[in-house]
């Protein structure tokens, strides 16, 4: 049974290389989406300090995200391509990086608490299948680290897993 281990925050680029670590360990032998969606969010949830919401949105169609499993408040289930956050970030087929989400037009408020937001793009084979996102209720939260760590998180949840 893989059991997560708590990882000291005051270094980032350790931080992620440790937490990148253990989600390798964690999705070892399983390709499953929705299992292992799941349980990368609840190890980003478990981990990151200072969080409201993780989890994934999938592209369904080519226009619409659809939530996925995640750890945090109930949350709208479909998004736009282009609309919010994380529709921008699929359109921009890039990670958007929000330290003041009432700063960003068209913010989608599932948690009024939110302030700040991270969404990193899952791209395979040129090909957009949807986002991680992240939430924060702390202006700010999220840095070029966080970005860089998640990315990377992105990079082997997708290795990992069969859409
Ligand atoms: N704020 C996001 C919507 C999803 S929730 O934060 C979970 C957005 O603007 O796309």
């Amino acid at each position: 049974m893989f059991e997560a281990h708590a990882i000291d925050s005051s270094n980032k680029t350790e931080f992620y290389r440790e937490l990148t670590s253990q989600l390798g360990g964690l999705l070892t032998g399983e390709r499953d989406l929705i299992a292992n969606a799941a349980n990368t969010s609840a190890l980003i949830f478990q981990m990151l300090p200072d969080l409201n919401w993780a989890g994934f949105y999938f592209l369904r169609a080519d226009d619409e995200l659809v939530l996925g499993p995640f750890q945090g408040k109930v949350a709208c289930v479909r998004i736009p391509k282009g609309k919010g956050v994380c529709g921008a970030s699929v359109q921009r087929r890039a990670s958007v990086l929000v330290e003041d989400v009432y700063a960003f037009p068209g913010h989608i408020a599932c948690d009024s608490a939110s302030r700040s937001e991270l969404v990193v793009p899952l791209i395979e084979d040129g090909k957009v299948l949807g986002v991680i996102d992240l939430d924060s209720p702390n202006a700010s939260r999220f840095d070029a680290d966080d970005q860089a760590g998640i990315e990377k998180v992105a990079e082997i949840f997708l290795a990992s897993t069969d859409f």
